[in-house]
């Protein structure tokens, strides 16, 4: 339906490894299966779902520059971008939607470089170490925060 509400979800850097990379960390789940798992939430949220992965930071800024004008929210796993990246953050900041930061891992769990993401700066919310769960979250909490700026 052209008047859903469209949400941006972008994956940064070695997230199309997902299933074999690290699977103590992040799992068996590929990047696919959690797709297909957000497009399944979308639609049952009357979402449409515009799915993407980049190892490029430049390419990750490009569509969030795009999406200021053509979504409606973004759910952003950044990946080690998330700990480095202010050129994401600015992109965020200038895109001006809603945003949810995910982390499948619980970063506050590991390496002291994970506890701190530029991307939470631009975040309504930030949910990490609930696995692919939290994109599915991330996903709820956006339709809702939708309502609630409309109301
Ligand atoms: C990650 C956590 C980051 O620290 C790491 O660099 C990733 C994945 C996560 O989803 O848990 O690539 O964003």
């Amino acid at each position: 339906m052209a008047d859903q509400p469209t949400i941006l979800v972008l994956n940064g850097t070695n997230l199309n490894m997902l299933g074999v990379r690290q699977p103590e960390i992040y799992g068996r789940e590929t990047l696919g299966d959690i797709e297909a798992a957000c497009r399944e939430r979308g639609a049952e949220l009357g979402l449409e779902v515009d799915f993407r992965q980049s190892n490029h930071e430049g390419e990750l800024v490009g569509w969030i520059q795009e999406a200021r004008g053509t979504a409606d929210g973004i759910v952003i796993n950044a990946g080690a971008l998330s700990h480095t990246s202010i050129a994401i953050l600015d992109a965020l900041l200038a895109a001006e939607l809603p945003v949810m930061e995910v982390h499948l891992s619980n970063i506050y769990k590991r390496d002291a470089f994970r506890h701190h993401s530029y991307v939470s700066k631009a975040a309504r919310g930030v949910i990490c170490g609930l696995g692919s769960l939290g994109y599915l979250f991330a996903l709820d909490a956006l339709k809702r925060q939708l309502a609630q700026d409309q109301a």
